[in-house]
C-alpha cells in the first residue's frame, strides 16, 4: 500500500507515520527528515537546502523530486510506503504521478493554525538522533535529555515562532491545493488531528482501513 500524509506543519504527520509504519509494516519517508540529515552530513543537497529549511520555506522541487526518487527505489519500499512531507506541491504530485506510482490513499490530518503554534513551540528534537518530543504531550523521562540516545534535546530551528508563521503561509498556498489534486483522483479522507495523539492514530488508522 502507497500512502500520503498531507497536513501542516506539526498536524502529527511524522507522528502518525511512525504509528502507521508500525501497525502496516511499510516504511515511513520524510523529506523533511532527508533533508535534515543531509545538512547535519553538509551534503551537496544539504547545503543546497539548508537556507530554504531555516527560513521555512520549501526546498526547490527538483531537489526534493531527486531524493524521493533514489528513496522509493530502494528494496524496502517494494510491498509500498508513507510518505510524510512529500509531496508539497502540484509539480511534485505530477512528479509522482509521472513516475508511475500508484499512491492508494492520502489522508489529510486537519488541524487549526492556532493549535499548531502552541503545539511547535513545545516540540524539542534530540540533536543527535533526531527523536521528537513534546515538553507537554511527549515529554523526555529527563528534562532535556533523548530517551532514545541521551543526546540533547533543542528547539527546531524552524520552529520559532515566525519561522512558523512563515512556514503556515506557504502550505497554505502551495501544500494546500493538494487536497483538491487528490479529491479529483478519489484518493483524498481527512481526519481531525485530536488532543490525544492515539486517538489521531485510531482515526487514521480507521480511514487507511475503510
Ligand atoms: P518537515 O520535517 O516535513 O516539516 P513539516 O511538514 O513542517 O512537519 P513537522 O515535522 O514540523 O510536523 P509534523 O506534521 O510531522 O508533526 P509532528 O508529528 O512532528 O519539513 C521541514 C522542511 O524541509 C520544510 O519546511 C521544507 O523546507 C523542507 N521540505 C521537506 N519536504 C519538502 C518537500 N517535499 N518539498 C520542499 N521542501 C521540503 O508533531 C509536531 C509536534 O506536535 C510534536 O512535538 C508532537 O509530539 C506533537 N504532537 C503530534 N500530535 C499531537 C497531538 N495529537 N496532540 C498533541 N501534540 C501532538
Amino acid at each position: 500500500m502507497n500512502l500520503i500524509l498531507l497536513g501542516a506543519p506539526g498536524a502529527g504527520k511524522g507522528t502518525q507515520a511512525e504509528v502507521i509504519c508500525s501497525a502496516l509494516k511499510i516504511p515511513a519517508i520524510s523529506t523533511g527528515n532527508i533533508l535534515r540529515e543531509a545538512v547535519k552530513n553538509e551534503t551537496k543537497c544539504g547545503l543546497e537546502a539548508k537556507s530554504y529549511m531555516e527560513s521555512g520555506q520549501l526546498v526547490p522541487d527538483e531537489v526534493v523530486i531527486g531524493i524521493l526518487k533514489d528513496r522509493i527505489a530502494q528494496d524496502d519500499c517494494k510491498n509500498g510506503f508513507i510518505l510524510d512531507g512529500f509531496p508539497r506541491t502540484v509539480p511534485q504530485a505530477e512528479a509522482l504521478d509521472k513516475m508511475g506510482v500508484n499512491i492508494d490513499k492520502v489522508v489529510e490530518i486537519f488541524v487549526p493554525d492556532e493549535t499548531i503554534k502552541k503545539r511547535l513551540s513545545g516540540r524539542r528534537v534530540c540533536e543527535k538522533c533526531g527523536n521528537s518530543y513534546h515538553v507537554d504531550f511527549k515529554p523526555t523521562k529527563v528534562d532535556s535529555v533523548c530517551d532514545a540516545c541521551g543526546g540533547k534535546t533543542v528547539i527546531r530551528k524552524d520552529d520559532e515562532p515566525q519561522t512558523v508563521s512563515d512556514r503556515l503561509k506557504v502550505y497554505h498556498e502551495k501544500t494546500a491545493p493538494l487536497k483538491d489534486y487528490y479529491e479529483k483522483q478519489g484518493k483524498l479522507v481527512t481526519v481531525v488531528g485530536q488532543e490525544e495523539v492515539s486517538e489521531t492514530s485510531k482515526l487514521t488508522l480507521a480511514a487507511i482501513e475503510a
